[in-house]
């Protein structure tokens, strides 16, 4: 697996998100994981939860997001996994992500809305609120600034990197994003403090 991309940060959390995924979801699902990125993760939850089926995807925004659908087939192909459907094509700034009733028990998305213009996360949310099954959750992943939290000084200047790569970047608000969610029909359910700075926040449909 050494000659595929890889993501040091994604092989540093993979185990401790599964454990929340472990604790948090039931026995067996169906799962789509929005920018999949090198396929670490889907590979590992995979591996992990075995009677879920993984749909992974990724955007092409780029030559190298175009790669990143290719990099995530090969890991899986290499993993020999049964239960990780082959890599969408999937920008969540689509209008429609699928045929209406397509279905997930989990939508999972790591480290995409400081990297992604913000404008993708209502679109994540309201895209979530789509292809959720009944009883089903999205999850997201990553660093958050959050009013009555101090921000650690690694985020502080992550989110000043990010923006000097990109002005449309950043760390988001945890409450701005929880705005968006709430416009789209979903609310906030868990919230899950992670290593390094980051959160896993757990968000369902507010009404069932
Ligand atoms: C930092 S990587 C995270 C990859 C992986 N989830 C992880 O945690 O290691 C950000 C990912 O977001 C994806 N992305 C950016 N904009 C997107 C969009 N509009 N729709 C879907 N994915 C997007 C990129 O292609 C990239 O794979």
């Amino acid at each position: 697996m050494t000659d595929l991309p890889h993501s040091a940060p994604a092989e540093r959390n993979k185990q401790p998100i599964l454990d929340v995924l472990r604790k948090v979801l039931p026995a067996r699902g169906r799962a789509l994981e929005i920018a999949s990125g090198t396929g670490q993760h889907v590979v590992w939850f995979a591996t992990g939860m075995p009677q879920w089926t993984w749909q992974p995807s990724d955007a092409q925004a780029t030559q190298a997001q175009a790669d990143s659908l290719a990099t995530i087939g090969a890991r899986v192909v290499q993993s020999g996994l049964g239960n990780v459907m082959p890599a969408l094509l999937l920008d969540v700034m689509a209008p429609q992500w699928f045929d209406q009733g397509i279905e997930f028990d989990l939508i999972f998305c790591a480290n995409m809305l400081h990297i992604a213009p913000w404008a993708t996360c209502a679109a994540l949310m309201q895209g979530s609120v789509h292809h959720l099954a009944p009883g089903g959750v999205l999850i997201t992943y990553g660093p958050y600034l959050e009013d009555d939290v101090v921000t650690s000084e690694g985020n502080v200047a992550f989110d000043q990197s990010l923006r000097e790569r990109n002005p449309a970047w950043g760390i988001r608000r945890r409450e701005d994003v929880q705005q968006q969610a709430e416009r789209a029909g979903l609310r906030l359910l868990q919230r899950h403090a992670m290593p390094a700075n980051n959160l896993l926040l757990v968000w369902s449909r507010a009404t069932v």
